[in-house]
């Protein structure tokens, strides 16, 4: 069965250019909620940790270098399927694919400043939930 929650964070570019409350108003408007949510700032080493499994791509020193860079915005989104409706919302990782009217078509400027992230799998979602947030600080566990 298809989980509950994803996991996203709203990238140091598109938090830089103000595009937050918009991405937030897509969210809300395709039927997630946010059950947790905090604007934090990833050191090298959390931004190492969340993308550790990218450490053998030639990308990975940028990407860890890009997110560590300046604020984030992290949450967690509850809706019935929601790994693969969120990633549907959000578009293709390269916004050169993504469809239009994808939040990754209207807001990432380039592949590695692609605006959000967006869990992988039902698996990852529940570990990069546990990553950002402590269990009473999530409704989903309350
Ligand atoms: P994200 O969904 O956060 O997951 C991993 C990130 O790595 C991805 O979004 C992109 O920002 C980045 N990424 C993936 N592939 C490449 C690539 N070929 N070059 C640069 N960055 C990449």
């Amino acid at each position: 069965m298809a989980g509950k929650i994803t996991l996203t964070m709203i990238k140091p570019g598109a938090f830089r250019k103000g595009n937050t409350g918009p991405i937030l108003s897509m969210i809300n408007e395709a039927g997630f909620r946010i059950s947790a949510m905090k604007l934090t700032r990833l050191s090298t080493r959390q931004a190492e940790k969340f993308y550790a499994i990218h450490r053998s791509k030639p990308f990975y020193e940028s990407l860890v270098d890009f997110m560590s860079s300046g604020p984030i915005v992290a949450a967690i989104l509850e809706k019935e399927n929601a790994v693969d409706d969120y990633r549907k919302l959000i578009g293709e990782t390269n916004p050169e694919n993504a469809e239009e009217g994808t939040i990754r078509k209207l807001y990432a400027e380039s592949l590695q400043m692609n605006a959000v992230h967006g869990s992988d799998s039902d698996e990852n979602a529940l570990i990069e939930s546990d990553f950002f947030f402590a269990k009473n600080e999530r409704t989903d566990c309350m």
